[in-house]
């Protein structure tokens, strides 16, 4: 399965920023990646960095209300992100769960949102540190999955991805083995709950992924590609990580 390496800008770039996008459309221009590569700036920049990405950056937005349009204020459609250019959104992020209360219900809806605009959803889970601590990550991931992952689900149309919220921003990372057991849970649980097309769904890991860090996580089987915040920001960095994927994964 071909790794995705999604770069997540969160409230960071402004119209100088795209300079990034055009060195990162550069550099793969001379030396393509074997990766598929995302990148989501804020929403203000998603139709400008359509503009200079070319074709070999998708561009994604980082969040959509479940309703196509209507009044509600400050918010963004997946049918305006898509309008814009963008190719994939993400959901769930946990500074969306955490921050603006968001429940996997609404998770749930607004991936089945960005199916209905015609975007790709990227659907984040991941325990807290508390939840670690107390033995309970893969017991949160399993109902964050199942609650949060709508039943229409297919690999062309949906990511995971696992993001330990106290890996996120830290430079704490779980150990490789860590990883891989609960990369190894989430397959069994698509697999279960969507056989075929469950055992192709990417599954993205994200939290404090740098280019140091990388290639071993996406050595990892059932790591199909990252999805990354402070290391997405600076092209040099961000294609530190992008040289790091094997390209392929099972
Ligand atoms: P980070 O963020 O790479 O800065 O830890 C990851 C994310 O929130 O997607």
């Amino acid at each position: 399965m071909r790794q995705l390496i999604a770069g997540n800008w969160k409230m960071n770039g402004l119209g100088a920023s795209l300079a990034e996008i055009e060195v990162l459309r550069d550099t793969l221009a001379s030396r393509p990646a074997r990766a598929d590569i995302l990148v989501c700036p804020p929403a203000t920049l998603v139709a400008r960095a359509c503009a200079v990405a070319g074709k070999a950056i998708a561009i994604g937005g980082q969040d959509c209300h479940p309703e196509p349009c209507g009044a509600f204020t400050g918010d963004i459609s997946a049918e305006m992100l898509k309008d814009a250019g963008a190719t994939s959104v993400i959901v769930g992020h946990s500074e969306r769960r955490q921050r603006h209360g968001e429940t996997d219900d609404l998770v749930a809806a607004k991936a089945r949102a960005a199916w209905r605009g015609g975007l790709n959803a990227i659907i984040c889970i991941g325990e807290t540190e508390a939840q670690r601590a107390r033995g309970e990550t893969l017991k949160v991931c399993a109902s964050q999955l199942l609650a949060s992952v709508p039943d229409r689900a297919a690999p062309d149309s949906t990511a995971i991805a696992y993001e330990p919220v106290w890996a996120i921003g830290t430079g704490k990372t779980p150990t490789l083995a860590e990883i891989g057991e609960v990369h190894t849970a989430i397959r069994s649980h698509l697999a279960g709950r969507f056989g075929d097309a469950g055992r192709a769904m990417r599954i993205l890991y994200g939290g404090s992924v740098k280019a140091a860090n990388a290639g071993g996580i996406l050595a990892l089987r059932d790591v199909n590609g990252a999805l990354v915040g402070g290391a997405s920001l600076k092209a040099e960095d961000f294609l530190g990580i992008i040289r790091a994927s094997p390209g392929a994964s099972s």
